[in-house]
């Protein structure tokens, strides 16, 4: 179920869409509605055009949501979701994002701490939807971690969004799914796109649930190999944020474009910028052991601690 448009593309922050406080929620969600048929016009019309890859993706998404005011908060001091500047910001949203563990910057908030955020928000804000998209969920090992599935379903207004494509390794089957209360789904449902998913998805799905043990294996790799290269880029100097996912985010002490380059003349691709962190850090995610030791020696070559001597 792909519904997160938009507000993935400043995976940094936190994201509200707000619609204006003096709207009730119902106007909001038509407003949103005929933005989102304007999309649609869009896309139909772009389809056109040898550049129509691009169309809903960029174009359309956006017009989704330029009509709603974004507010983008930045993560704190240790790249964590910052809560109390967005429980602050919170008042009026349409939609809170809470990303747990966060992308780019691999963080985790634990579960009282995500109860009480979830709290404080309704207080504040009790008409706003709050979406916690657990996508890492999978490679987390803070024992102060646990899923916000029970509080999606005991709360309203409160949905967890879980994806295949991570942990499962289902990334082009576009699978995944969202729980929460059935009137807080019924909402969002509106929102869902026809045949959205695929038969060959569901049932590969299915079968991927069938299989724990397959995401207990794949939790014990990535731990093993996330040690190794934190302590591989600590041992070069470059200070890495907590991380529970399967990337760290690094502070190279250079533009991310500068590792990405050097690295990909010698065949290890790091990812895009995250701004507004990319004069200082990248994001790299996570491969096999394999991968990971080949990636180091390449590590080791770029990204040479900067001594008074070398200056
Ligand atoms: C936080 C987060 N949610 C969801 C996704 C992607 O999920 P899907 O492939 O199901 O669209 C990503 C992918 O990068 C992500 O970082």
């Amino acid at each position: 179920m792909r519904f997160r448009g938009a507000i993935l593309l400043a995976g940094v922050c936190a994201l509200f869409a707000s619609c204006g406080e003096e709207r009730r929620a119902a106007e909001q969600d038509d407003l949103i509605e005929s933005e989102a048929r304007r999309g649609a016009d869009v896309w139909l019309r772009a389809t056109d055009r040898t550049d129509y890859d691009m169309a809903w993706n960029d174009e359309a998404s956006t017009m989704l949501f330029q009509r709603s005011r974004l507010t983008e908060v930045r993560v704190d001091s240790a790249f964590r979701l910052d809560v109390e500047a967005m429980i602050t910001a919170s008042p009026g949203a349409g939609l809170v994002f809470f990303n747990n563990p966060n992308n780019p910057t691999a963080t985790v908030h634990g579960a009282k701490a995500v109860a009480d955020f979830v709290e404080r928000v309704r207080k504040a804000s009790p008409e706003t939807v709050i979406l916690i998209d657990e996508a890492y969920h999978d490679y987390v090992t803070d024992p102060s971690y646990a899923s916000a599935v029970p509080l999606a379903i005991a709360t309203p207004n409160v949905i967890v969004a879980r994806t295949f494509s991570k942990a499962y390794g289902m990334a082009g089957m576009r699978i995944g799914y969202a729980v929460g209360r059935a009137e807080t789904i019924k909402r969002l449902a509106r929102f869902k796109m026809p045949y959205n998913v695929s038969v060959f998805g569901v049932a590969a799905a299915i079968a991927a649930l069938e299989d724990p043990a397959h995401i207990e294996a794949e939790r014990q790799r990535n731990t093993e190999v996330r040690s190794f290269t934190v302590k591989v880029l600590e041992e070069l100097g470059c200070a890495c944020t907590a991380s529970q996912g399967n990337f760290l985010f690094v502070n190279i002490r250079r533009p991310a474009k500068d590792l990405r380059d050097a690295c990909a003349k010698q065949g290890v691709m790091i990812g895009r910028d995250f701004p507004p962190f990319e004069r200082t850090h990248a994001r790299i995610s996570i491969g096999t052991m394999d991968e990971m030791k080949k990636a180091a020696d390449v590590f080791r070559g770029v990204l040479k601690p900067v001594t008074t001597a070398s200056r």
